[in-house]
């Protein structure tokens, strides 16, 4: 029995995994940075010190699972914000000595590829994968479970925070992507052409050029309609996304391609990566709704394949905030 825990941002999530099934996933998402247009982070690192120790214990509880059953301890490391991910590590760490049971510290963005795992469909290896969060917009070429080469990622912003900054433009409420999804529902994805972002390196990102793009449109025109603007924008942002994700494909001669991570529950970037791909005959592999958005549950698949080949972290180790 894995016990795993995600604190990177401003969502706190405690699972219980045997390997096979999650046996329970306590997940708090935090809603206190919601008028503010991002995270705070000092406000977030608080907000994992109230709640995680009851999070654990709750999802021991539902789990009905006893401290004595506990076998091995994981928590995010990183990347992420440092004050966030030091309430997890260390409350982890300090079990696993407690306890003296093996730890596993799991790199962030490996476990968003690993929630892949959670959709019950069988997963095979090599794939490309864009991993789209918060903080985060990067290619990786996955190897197999404990292998991932990066190829490319943003220069800038990641997407996830380009949607939150223009959501919190005009008014919207953090998360941005959830928010701009549902206005774009009413809009014109073709009221406003969006030029596709240029940059040096073929599989890098930049989002820079969009969001100014979107701020212009909006400041020249007070009367625009919202949902067109948003839908505009959504259609220009996804198709950029889509269309880098299948050249790296091409290049790598992947026959598999993957999306996940908070940008991935969209419902169009999902339909479009999954029309694209079918016409292109690559095979799609896209994270399950419920764990797009940060969760324990990932942290665990991905703790879990360290854990059989033993690769064990040391507990005088620190979390890191970028790499
Ligand atoms: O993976 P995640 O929960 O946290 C990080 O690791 O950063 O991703 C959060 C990001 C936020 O920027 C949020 O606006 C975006 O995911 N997001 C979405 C949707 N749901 C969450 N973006 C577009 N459409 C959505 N439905
Ligand atoms: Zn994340």
């Amino acid at each position: 029995m894995l016990l795993a825990i995600e604190t990177s941002c401003d969502d706190t999530a405690v699972c219980l995994y045997d390997g096979q099934r999650i046996i329970s996933h306590v997940l708090y998402r935090q809603t206190i940075h919601a008028s503010y247009g991002g995270v705070i982070p000092e406000w977030a690192s608080r907000e994992h010190e109230v709640r995680l120790p009851q999070a654990v214990l709750q999802a021991l509880q539902e789990a009905q699972v006893s401290w004595d059953d506990l076998q091995v301890i994981a928590a995010a490391q990183g990347p992420g914000l440092l004050g966030s991910l030091m309430v997890g590590h260390t409350f982890a760490r300090a079990i696993a000595a407690a306890r003296q049971l093996p730890f596993i510290g799991v790199h962030h963005l490996e476990a968003h590829v690993a929630s892949l795992e959670l959709s019950g469909e069988p997963l095979y290896y090599p794939f490309v994968a864009l991993v789209a969060t918060g903080g985060h917009t990067h290619l990786f070429r996955v190897i197999d479970p404990l292998r991932m080469e990066l190829i490319g990622k943003t220069q800038d912003d990641a997407v996830g925070e380009a949607l939150d900054k223009v959501a919190a433009w005009i008014g919207l409420p953090y998360p941005g992507g959830p928010a701009i999804e549902a206005l774009a529902q009413q809009g014109n994805p073709q009221a406003f052409a969006f030029p596709q972002p240029r940059t040096d390196k073929p599989y890098d990102f930049s989002f820079s050029g969009l969001k100014t793009a979107f701020l212009y449109t909006y400041q020249r025109n007070p009367s625009v309609s919202l949902p067109d603007l948003c839908a505009s924008w959504q259609e220009a942002v996804f198709t950029y996304l889509v269309e880098k994700l299948l050249q790296a494909a091409r290049a790598y001669h992947m026959a598999r391609i993957a999306l996940v991570g908070g940008v991935a529950a969209n419902k169009l970037l999902r339909q479009k990566l999954t029309k694209q791909a079918e016409e292109e005959g690559l095979q799609v592999y896209l994270a399950p709704l419920a764990y797009c958005m940060d969760n324990a549950a990932m942290i665990a698949v991905a703790a879990w394949h360290k854990y059989l080949s033993g690769q064990y972290t040391s507990l005088h180790t620190a979390p890191f905030a970028r790499g």
